[in-house]
């Protein structure tokens, strides 16, 4: 029988010998996104594509890929970057990798927010710039942590572990998200189920962990309406409040959270996704002292990335099979 041919649009962090006994395999190996002419051109020709979520996966792309395709696979959880009802529509199965990178952005999230609380990077600076002099009593003071009030928007995967990992702060949670949770397991994390606005109004650290959506798409800055630039979000938080984004940039006006910050409507934030990526080097964001900015490194740890690579492969070498994907996003396709 042919082998199947594969495209994946980076170096792989593991080995593809399993992918290999199936597939001839093209790796694109530069460190930029393959161009999206790139992409046009070779899904008319390849049976399965392994994408990033750097790689735009539009209708036209998909409409453009030939009979043999078979299969998208993205290396990630998120999967704003894909038109899923074009994937449906042409009923091709698209894999995604949820679970195995949760508690590595937790994590992550985590870090920001107690780099940002306690304002780790501005004072390593400060150190580094030789302005370090004495031990001062008002040096960059920040808000306790323990005993602080959490918000957490979206109580998916991460949202939940984030939650855990509040528990050993002694923190009151809130959470607000689509529906409610069961009881079980708001006793567990001990958390409370709110209305967003409410959760805004009483968080000290305000988390985001939503999907990119229609729906959270500048969820907070709330811009879609000209007559609306009141940042409406920023202005219901407290003066104090951080706010912590490890989910997608655009659930953020980028605009929003420049005047909130700049005009002190909130303390601080802490962001690993920007609305672009990369954030542009003369955004204004980068020049506020009270916003850390990492470049989208969620679930970049050793063993996090290898799972989300062999978790992408599974799904790969399935819909290269004919079989159903472990992990589908769009399970219509095959109704
Ligand atoms: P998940 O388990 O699907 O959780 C998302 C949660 O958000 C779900 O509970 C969902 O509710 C809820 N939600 C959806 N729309 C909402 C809305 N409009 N308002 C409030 N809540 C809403 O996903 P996950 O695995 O936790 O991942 C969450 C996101 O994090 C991913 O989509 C990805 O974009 C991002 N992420 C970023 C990194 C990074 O490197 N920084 C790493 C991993 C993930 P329903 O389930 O009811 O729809
Ligand atoms: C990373 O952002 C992911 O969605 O996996």
């Amino acid at each position: 029988m042919p082998k199947s041919k594969v495209f994946i649009t980076r170096h792989f962090p593991t080995k593809l010998e399993q992918l290999q006994k199936i597939a001839t395999i093209e790796v694109w190996e530069e460190r930029q996104p393959p161009p999206y002419t790139v992409l046009l051109k070779k899904v008319k020709s390849i049976d399965g594509l392994l994408c990033l979520l750097t790689d735009q996966i539009d209708q036209q792309l998909i409409e453009a890929a030939g009979t043999s395709f078979k299969v998208i696979s993205q290396m990630a959880v998120g999967y704003d970057n894909i038109d899923i009802p074009a994937a449906i529509a042409r009923k091709i199965p698209v894999g995604h990798t949820p679970g195995v990178l949760t508690d590595a952005t937790a994590d992550l999230t985590w870090a920001l927010l107690m780099a940002a609380a306690r304002h780790v990077v501005e004072a390593d600076r400060f150190a580094r710039g030789g302005q370090w002099k004495t031990w001062e009593p008002n040096l960059f003071l920040g808000p306790n942590i323990t005993g602080a009030t959490l918000g957490i928007v979206g109580f998916g995967r991460i949202g939940q572990a984030v939650a855990r990992r509040a528990k050993g702060f002694d923190m009151k949670v809130f959470y607000t998200s689509k529906q409610r949770s069961d009881q079980e397991l708001e006793k567990d994390l001990g958390v409370e189920f709110t209305a967003f606005e409410h959760l805004l109004q009483e968080a000290d650290f305000v988390t985001i962990h939503t999907p990119l959506s229609d729906e959270t798409y500048h969820l907070f800055g709330d811009l879609r309406s000209a007559q609306q630039r009141s940042y409406r979000q920023f202005k219901l938080m407290k003066q104090s409040a951080i706010l912590i984004n490890t989910a997608r940039g655009a659930i953020v006006d980028p605009e929003a959270l420049y005047q909130a910050l700049a005009n002190g409507e909130i303390a601080g934030a802490a962001i690993d996704v920007t609305d672009p990526e990369p954030i542009p080097t003369d955004s204004p964001l980068l020049d506020l002292d009270n916003l850390i900015v990492t470049p989208h490194i969620g679930s970049a740890s050793r063993q996090t990335r290898e799972k989300m690579a062999n978790m992408a492969i599974a799904n790969l070498i399935a819909g290269l099979k004919g079989e159903q994907l472990p992990n589908c996003v769009n399970p219509e396709v095959y109704l």
